[in-house]
């Protein structure tokens, strides 16, 4: 395992300033929130920054959208994730459990269905992905598809927490996002070195959008609860020491 202090900076305004730079490089974070709080366009902007000005190559695992709608969604924020994805400075890898019939499978690949341990497939096609594209970054979304198939919740916690081991092995930053389907706390929760939630708060008439972290190992960060804002570049946190965006 690395014991590396490097920082990877995720590149979204105002996030970096409150995690004290950045994300600990191969360690893996839980982004959580409600449907709508923005988890998809986080993860989406972390790969997008990093393809485009850090050199770091990224894989967004999806288990809900297509790829295709993914693509679609972020060309209103003007990301051009196809043109990446020809670079090989972006890969989706649709891991979707299950697919629409105009969207076959891959022969002999059951995906999940007769599989007893679905994070043990779901790392191999990570690790497969590292390989192709040599990718620092890695969005998971989201997790909790997976999660909720174990019946037993020892081998959900043993199967993310070699995933999790693994790609520090890789030095690669993972950003696993996490719904709480049912009222219990996620098994990734408890394995992941950070957590951090999207709210989103309805007020007479509008929507109040804020981000918070509420661990992070090993890091001086911010307790607080920060606005957020999305814009035509998509996503920002208003931090008082972020100047150039009000
Ligand atoms: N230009 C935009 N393109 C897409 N979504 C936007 C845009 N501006 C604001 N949004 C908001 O982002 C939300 C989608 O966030 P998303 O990342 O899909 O959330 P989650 O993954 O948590 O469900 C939309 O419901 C919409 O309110
Ligand atoms: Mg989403």
């Amino acid at each position: 395992m690395s014991n590396s202090e490097f920082k990877i900076r995720t590149g979204i305004p105002g996030f970096d300033l409150i995690i004290d730079g950045g994300l600990k490089e191969g360690k893996t974070i839980v982004l959580s929130g409600e449907s709508g709080s923005g988890k998809t366009t986080f993860g989406m902007q972390f790969l997008h920054n990093g393809a485009l000005d850090f050199e770091e190559p990224g894989i967004f695992v999806t288990l809900t959208q297509s790829p295709q709608e993914l693509i679609n969604d972020f060309r209103s924020y003007g990301w051009n994730i196809e043109k990446l994805m020809d670079e090989e400075k972006i890969l989706i890898v649709d891991a979707r459990p299950f697919k629409t019939n105009d969207e076959t499978f891959e022969s002999g690949d059951p995906l999940y269905g007769t599989e007893p341990f679905p994070f043990t497939h779901l790392t191999q096609l990570i690790l497969q992905g590292i390989k192709k594209i040599h990718a620092k970054r890695l969005v998971v979304d989201s997790l909790s598809v997976l999660s909720i198939q174990y019946g037993n919740k020892f081998n959900a916690r043993q199967g993310i927490q070699k995933m999790i081991h693994a790609l520090d092995e890789k030095k690669c930053t993972s950003i696993f996002i996490s719904e709480n389907l049912d009222s219990k706390t996620p098994p990734e929760w408890y394995e992941a070195s950070g957590i951090v939630i999207l709210n989103h708060v309805q007020k007479t008439n509008t929507m109040e959008r804020s981000i918070q972290v509420i661990k992070m190992r090993g890091t001086k960060h911010s307790e607080q609860t920060y606005p957020i804002r999305f814009n035509e570049n998509g996503y920002h946190v208003l931090h008082p020491r972020l100047q150039t965006i009000t």
